[in-house]
């Protein structure tokens, strides 16, 4: 099995690492438009195999997508990350031309393949991917909804002092600061999250959570990388090993939840057709608000999307 991972940055560096540990891959294939930086991290992480004992071949290259040839799975990473002060949205002019062009460089190699995408702002450049790339919706989805409930777990378990293992929740939404995450959904080993924190120390980690992404860009003056590395691997592992897993991702909606033609992320099955169900919950009136409050700011974002005509 092949991998491509586009952008050899901070997160598709990280992907690209964690991809080659889980070993299930022969080939990870590595490619950012900066002379000999893919190069230089695919032959760190290679370097990596005799000590941390797996056989993927982790390969680099310059903008050669014909090393990309015939990939499974392709993680699209290029484009700008945040810088303290701005919000995911303001990446969108600069993103969405290197997410077409890439697209585009990648469809010509690997027709066939799936397409998880983790540029910014997300939910709108899954958009701008499958605007692109032309492939069916169930091979064409985004990584945001893993990484936002994996902060809402660790704050949890930090919280009530319980591993972030035992923690099961789902979070949906656009990836922003409406996302929904849903503390009815939410159990520790099966027992309601209710039941174990109060009121408004959940409410203040899931305040928390919505603004985690920024939380670390505010630190680190650019945004994170472990665990939306990590996030985009856990996803290309479920869907090459055909794991059936389910988890919150940006998948394209029609008709799901009363919403039509906008990415936006929920409940999915994947498996190695990529999307193999899309989750449909039972979500009460006032979940239901937050989840359309959230789709309406998605939708804004895709209409200036289709104001730029990036995409034809
Ligand atoms: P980074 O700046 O470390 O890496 C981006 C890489 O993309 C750079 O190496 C750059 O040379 C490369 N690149 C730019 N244009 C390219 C092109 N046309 N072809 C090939 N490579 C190209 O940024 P980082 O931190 O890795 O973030 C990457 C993107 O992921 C950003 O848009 C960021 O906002 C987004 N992100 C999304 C998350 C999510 O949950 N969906 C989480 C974290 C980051
Ligand atoms: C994050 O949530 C910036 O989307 C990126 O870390």
């Amino acid at each position: 099995m092949k991998v491509t991972v586009i952008g050899a940055g901070n997160v598709g560096a990280t992907c690209a690492n964690v991809i080659a540990h889980q070993g299930y891959c022969n080939e990870v294939v590595l490619l950012d438009i900066k002379e000999g930086i893919a190069e230089g991290k695919a032959l760190d992480i290679w370097q990596t195999a005799a000590v941390n004992s797996y056989n993927t071949r982790v390969k680099g290259v310059t903008n050669d997508y014909s090393a990309t040839a015939n990939s499974d799975v392709v993680v699209i990473t290029s484009g700008l990350p945040r810088k303290p002060g701005m919000s995911r949205d303001d990446l969108i002019s600069t993103n969405a031309g290197i997410v077409k062009s890439v697209t585009e460089n990648v469809i010509k190699y690997s027709p066939n393949t799936i397409l998880v995408i983790v540029s910014n702002p997300l939910d709108v450049m899954t958009y701008c991917a499958y605007l692109t790339a032309k492939l069916p919706a169930n091979k064409v989805f985004g990584m945001a909804g893993i990484l936002d409930t994996a902060r809402y777990k660790a704050f949890l378990a930090e919280a009530l002092n319980v591993s972030p293992l035992d923690i099961q929740a789902v979070l949906m939404g656009g990836h922003g600061d409406t996302m929904v995450p849903l503390p009815r959904y939410t159990t520790i080993s099966g027992i309601p999250v209710t039941e174990l924190i109060d009121k408004d120390r959940l409410h203040a980690i899931i305040e928390r959570t919505k603004k985690g992404g920024g939380e670390l860009v505010n630190l680190m003056g650019t945004s994170a990388w472990y665990a939306p590395g990590a996030a985009a691997a856990q996803m290309v592992q479920a869907i090459l090993k055909d794991e059936k897993r389910i988890f919150p991702c940006c998948a394209l909606l029609n008709g799901e939840y009363g919403l039509n033609n906008i990415y936006l992320g929920v409940p999915v099955k994947l498996g190695r057709k990529g999307i193999e169900e899309i989750i449909t919950l039972d979500l009460n009136a006032d979940e239901m608000k937050l989840l359309k409050a959230s789709a309406e700011a998605v939708k804004e974002v895709m209409d200036v999307l289709d104001n730029m005509n990036v995409v034809a």
